[in-house]
Order: C-alpha cells, then structure tokens, then sequence
C-alpha cells in the first residue's frame, strides 16, 4: 500500500503521517512519484488540501495512473479542510466537485478537518484568503456558516485530530 500526498501548508501531511504510522504503508510526496512506481502497488491512498473546492493535486494523480486503470488497484482519496465536517454539504460538495460520477462507485473519499496556516501560506493563497471574505459578505443567501467561516478565517487555526482517520483506518482495515 502506497500513500500519495500534496501539502502546500502541512495539514495533508501531517495527516499523512499519522495513517502511515497505523497502516505501515509506504508514503511518497506527490512530486517525487512515477506512473511505474505507482502501477507497483495494490492499493494507493491519495491526500491533498481543498483550495477553493478542489482537492489539490488529485488531476494530477488520476493522470498518474494507468490507463485504462489496473484491473484490482484500489484507489482511496482524502481531503483536508478548513471547513467543518458537519457543516451541511461539506462532504458531499468535496466528492461532487473532484470525483466524477462512474468513479464515485469504485473510489471512497474522507474528509479530515484541518486549519488555516498564514504563516506557511504562499502569496496568492494569502491574497485569496483576503479576498473571500469580500466575497461572502456580497453573497445573497448567505447561510450561517457563511457567517461562521468569515469570522473563522481571519487567522490562523488548527482543527486537526487524529482521531479523523479512523474512517479511513476502519474501510482499509476491513476491505
Ligand atoms: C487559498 C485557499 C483556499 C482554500 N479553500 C478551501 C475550501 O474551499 N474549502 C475548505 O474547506 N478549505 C479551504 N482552504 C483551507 C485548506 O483546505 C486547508 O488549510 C488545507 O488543510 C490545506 O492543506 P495543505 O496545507 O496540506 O495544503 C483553503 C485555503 C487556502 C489558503
């Protein structure tokens, strides 16, 4: 088992860590991997921030992958997030926005609350970070946790806990 990952401010990685420590599995930065080392294993977890409702690099890893994808490999996705997890919609919106239809059958996702890291942010996050609460004082329908997320955002946070994975733990463990 293989854990790919992309973490721009640490949050996906640190996740990363915490699920190699339980399952054992090897673990690789998104940019360090081959289509030929990819193809090597049997099942492949990939992790990644969401910027702007799309998980980051996970294009990228499904152009990794064989085509047309290796009878058996098992494909496993998870995504961090500022976003809280039962905020109404976050999921679903998560595998709406980056998981295609014919893949939602075959391809689980999980999502893992994370944070806000100013300090770790490059510049245009850190610009996008202050333009979006412009952007949703405009909104028309603004629901609370519009509200919520403004006020959320204005500095750094951290929300992760360990205890996310277990999901994840629990499907691989189990599959
Ligand atoms: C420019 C920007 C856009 C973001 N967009 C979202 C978003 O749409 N939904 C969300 O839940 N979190 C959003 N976040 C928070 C990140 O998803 C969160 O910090 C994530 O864990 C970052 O992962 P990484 O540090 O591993 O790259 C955003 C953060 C930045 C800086």
């Amino acid at each position: 088992m293989l854990l790919v990952y992309s973490s721009k401010t640490g949050f996906t990685e640190r996740y990363a860590n915490w699920i190699k420590e339980e399952l054992n599995c090897d673990i690789a930065e998104l940019k360090t991997i081959s289509r030929e080392t990819l193809a090597r294993y049997e099942t492949v977890i990939y992790g990644g921030g969401i910027y702007a409702g799309k998980i980051n690099g996970l294009a990228k890893f499904k152009n990794l992958l064989q085509r047309p994808h290796r009878q058996g490999q098992k494909i496993i996705v998870y995504a961090t997030g500022a976003a809280p997890a039962e905020a109404k919609g976050t999921v679903e919106n998560v595998i709406k926005n980056n998981i295609s239809e014919q893949d939602r059958g075959a391809i689980p996702v999980f999502y893992f609350q994370s944070g806000l890291n100013y300090e770790r942010m490059g510049l245009v996050s850190k610009f996008m970070m202050k333009i979006l609460p412009h952007i949703l004082k405009r909104k028309k329908d603004k629901t609370p946790e519009d509200e919520a997320m403004v006020e959320a955002i204005k500095q750094s946070f951290d929300s992760t806990d360990k205890k996310y994975i277990q999901p994840l733990l629990d499907h691989v463990r189990t599959a």
